[in-house]
């Protein structure tokens, strides 16, 4: 069986993005991500808050591992740090090449809170905890898709 690694991590929107450009950047963002981890066998998902990225990257180790560096040398976001990484037995997004979720317009839902928490949280996360966040970060995408 193809060995399976979780990496999720949280940054902040580079201060040279105004505002009003934060949505087209996410869009392009977007648009490269599933077009490359469609090719490279990455699954997971995007959430933005208020300035802020959490991002799930789900592959194999060397996969997760050749798409999370580039992603650090991305000058569109800063402060980029790791929450959680682990092996997993499988994927929590399996039919998502990179889902998104804008939390900012998501108001007052407990996976919101859990989301703002996650990512507002220092240090790593253990095990554990990363399974709860994953199983909620599915259960806030299932839940924006059918609002
Ligand atoms: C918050 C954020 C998330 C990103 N997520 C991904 C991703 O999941 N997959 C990916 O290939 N690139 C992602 N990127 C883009 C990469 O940083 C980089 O621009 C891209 O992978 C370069 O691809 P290329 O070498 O094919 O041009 C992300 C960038 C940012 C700022």
């Amino acid at each position: 069986m193809t060995e399976l690694y979780t990496l999720c991590y949280k940054s902040l929107v580079s201060k040279d993005i105004p505002e009003a450009q934060v949505g087209s950047v996410i869009d392009s963002i977007l648009e490269k991500s599933r077009h490359n981890n469609a090719f490279n066998g990455i699954t997971g998902v995007l959430l933005y808050s208020d300035g802020l990225f959490f991002q799930v990257l789900e592959g194999t180790p060397a996969d997760v591992g050749a798409t999370y560096d580039r992603i650090c040398s991305d000058n569109r976001h800063t402060d980029v740090e790791i929450l959680a990484e682990a092996e997993v037995s499988r994927r929590t997004f399996s039919d998502v090449w990179m889902g998104f979720s804008d939390l900012t317009c998501f108001e007052g839902t407990s996976l919101r809170d859990t989301c703002q928490l996650m990512i507002g949280s220092k240090g790593l996360l253990n095990t554990d905890e990363m399974t709860t966040v994953l199983a909620n970060v599915a259960g806030l995408l299932e839940h924006s898709e059918a609002a």
